[in-house]
C-alpha cells in the first residue's frame, strides 16, 4: 500500500520532471517512471532496492531485476541509503550508473556526480532529542499496549479452562524473558519468548496458539519485557 502511494508519487515526480525536459518518453509504468527521474537510457537493466522508510530508492544499472548485487556494489547501496536517511522526510531516488557515477533525484530536481556524504540542497532531518511532547505520546501509547498485557494475563481470556498466566507467574515472575533466545527442552530447539508463551498458552491453558503478529501476543510480551525493566540482557542463561 505504502509502497503504491510512494510509487504513485514518484510517478507524479516524473510528469514534472518530463514538463523540465528531463524525462523525454511518457511515463507509461512506474519503472520508467523512475527511470526519467534519473535520466538514463531506458535499455539498461537496473536493479531498484528501497529504504526501510519506503522513501529512499536506488537503482543500480548493469544489474537485472531478477540478478543479486555484487557484494561491493551492494555495499555501496546500503552506504548510500544510509546516507540519504539524513534527509528523513524526503523522497529521493539515486541512479548509480555503469560508470560509477551516482545521479540523484530530490525535490522533483535532478543532481549530477552526487558524492555520498556531500550536500544536498534539501531539509537535512535533526536527528536531536525527542520533545517533550514526543516523549509522552511514546510513552503512552507503550503503556496502553503493556496495560493490554497486564489485563490478558490475569485473564482467563487468553486459554481455554479457566486459568490464567498470572496464577503461575504472579507479577510475571519466573518468565525471565531477558534469557531469550535459548535452547528448550520441551521444544527441542532453541526458544525466542513468544515459543514459551505459546507454550504455556497450549499445556497448562488450553488455549490457541498466537501468530507473532497478534495484537493479544504483542500485549504479553510487552507486558512480560516491562516486569523486567532495567534488567541485562543474559541471551541463553538456564
Ligand atoms: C500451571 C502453571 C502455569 C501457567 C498457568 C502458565 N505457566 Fe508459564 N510456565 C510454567 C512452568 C512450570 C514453566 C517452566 C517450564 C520450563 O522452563 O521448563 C513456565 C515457563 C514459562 C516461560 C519461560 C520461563 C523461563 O524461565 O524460560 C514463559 C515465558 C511463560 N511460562 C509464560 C507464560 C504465559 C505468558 C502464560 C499464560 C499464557 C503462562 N506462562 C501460564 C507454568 C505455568
Amino acid at each position: 500500500m505504502k509502497r503504491t502511494l510512494v510509487a504513485g508519487s514518484l510517478l507524479l515526480g516524473s510528469i514534472a520532471l518530463g514538463m523540465l525536459g528531463v524525462f523525454a518518453g511518457g511515463p507509461s509504468d512506474v519503472e520508467s517512471a523512475r527511470r526519467g527521474l534519473v535520466g538514463a537510457p531506458d535499455e539498461w537493466a537496473s536493479r531498484a532496492v528501497w529504504a526501510c522508510d519506503q522513501r529512499k530508492l536506488v537503482i543500480v544499472e548493469g544489474v537485472r531485476p531478477d540478478e543479486r548485487i555484487p557484494p561491493d556494489k551492494a555495499q555501496q547501496v546500503a552506504d548510500v541509503l544510509m546516507d540519504l536517511m539524513r534527509f528523513c522526510n524526503e523522497e529521493i531516488t539515486v541512479r548509480i550508473g555503469m560508470n560509477q557515477m551516482m545521479t540523484v533525484a530530490a525535490n522533483g530536481r535532478v543532481y549530477e556526480n552526487y558524492v555520498p556524504g556531500g550536500p544536498l540542497p534539501i531539509v537535512k532531518a535533526s536527528f536531536g532529542e525527542p520533545t517533550p511532547r514526543e516523549l509522552s505520546i511514546w510513552k503512552a501509547e507503550l503503556d496502553k499496549l503493556v496495560a493490554e498485557g497486564d489485563r490478558l494475563f490475569h485473564s482467563d481470556e487468553i486459554g481455554g479452562n479457566g486459568v490464567a498466566c498470572a496464577m503461575c507467574h504472579p507479577n510475571a515472575s519466573n518468565t525471565h524473558p531477558e534469557t531469550y533466545p535459548k535452547f528448550q527442552t520441551q521444544l527441542k530447539k532453541v526458544a525466542l519468548l513468544r515459543d514459551m508463551v505459546n507454550w504455556c498458552i497450549l499445556n497448562p491453558l488450553e488455549g490457541k496458539e498466537l501468530p507473532p503478529d497478534d495484537p493479544r501476543m504483542q500485549a504479553l510480551e510487552a507486558y512480560i519485557l516491562a516486569q523486567r525493566s532495567g534488567k541485562p540482557l543474559d541471551v541463553g542463561k538456564h
